[in-house]
């Protein structure tokens, strides 16, 4: 697909199904993120793939995280949340890990790198004709949500990215 024409014709899927990127092609999805411009070439970005025991810590405590911001969620509602999420073929959180330390290059432009890789992700996916859903909500600010992941409480998540086949 031509640039442009990722561009114009990129939109957000409203439901996934199976299958989503294989293996290798979620390497080139991060190889694709990961050619973002970046001030002072510090890579700020984590690009984590959700698998395994990560992808179901990070899903119960992004249903957690969701019921501290609506207390009377039930305990079904609370399973319903996390099946939504288990649901999605494919997850890749693209986090910022701030750099504090050794750079001079303000935080804002850390995240705006980080966020550029997932605009890169978002239209890579696209063009090998994958549906996307870029999210955030209450988890993307949740220490907890974050610590599953190896973040730090003031590192950011951009997105929460859903891959897969669109449904619609
Ligand atoms: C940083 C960021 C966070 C977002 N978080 C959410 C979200 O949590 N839930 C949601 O439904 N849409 C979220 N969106 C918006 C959708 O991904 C989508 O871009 C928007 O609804 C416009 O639709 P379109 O992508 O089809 O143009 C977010 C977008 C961005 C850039």
């Amino acid at each position: 697909m031509e640039l442009f024409a990722a561009i114009d014709t990129r939109s957000s899927a409203g439901r996934l199904t199976d299958p989503g990127p294989s293996a290798e092609q979620l390497g080139r999805l991060l190889h694709a993120a990961a050619r973002a411009p970046d001030h002072g070439r510090i890579k700020p970005w984590r690009l984590i793939v959700l698998k395994d025991a990560v992808r179901e810590a990070f899903t119960a405590a992004a249903a957690l995280a969701k019921r501290a911001r609506l207390p009377d969620m039930t305990a079904e509602q609370l399973a319903g949340e996390r099946d939504k999420m288990n649901r999605s073929p494919a997850i890749v959180v693209i986090g910022c890990a701030v750099n504090r330390g050794q750079s001079k290059v303000p935080e804002i432009e850390q995240v705006v790198a980080a966020g550029a890789a997932a605009q890169n992700l978002f239209l890579a996916a696209h063009d090998l004709g994958y549906g996307v859903m870029w999210k955030t909500g209450a988890a993307a600010y949740d220490p907890a949500v974050k610590s599953t992941l190896g973040l730090k409480p003031d590192d950011h998540i951009v997105a929460i990215m859903h891959l897969g086949t669109r449904l619609k």
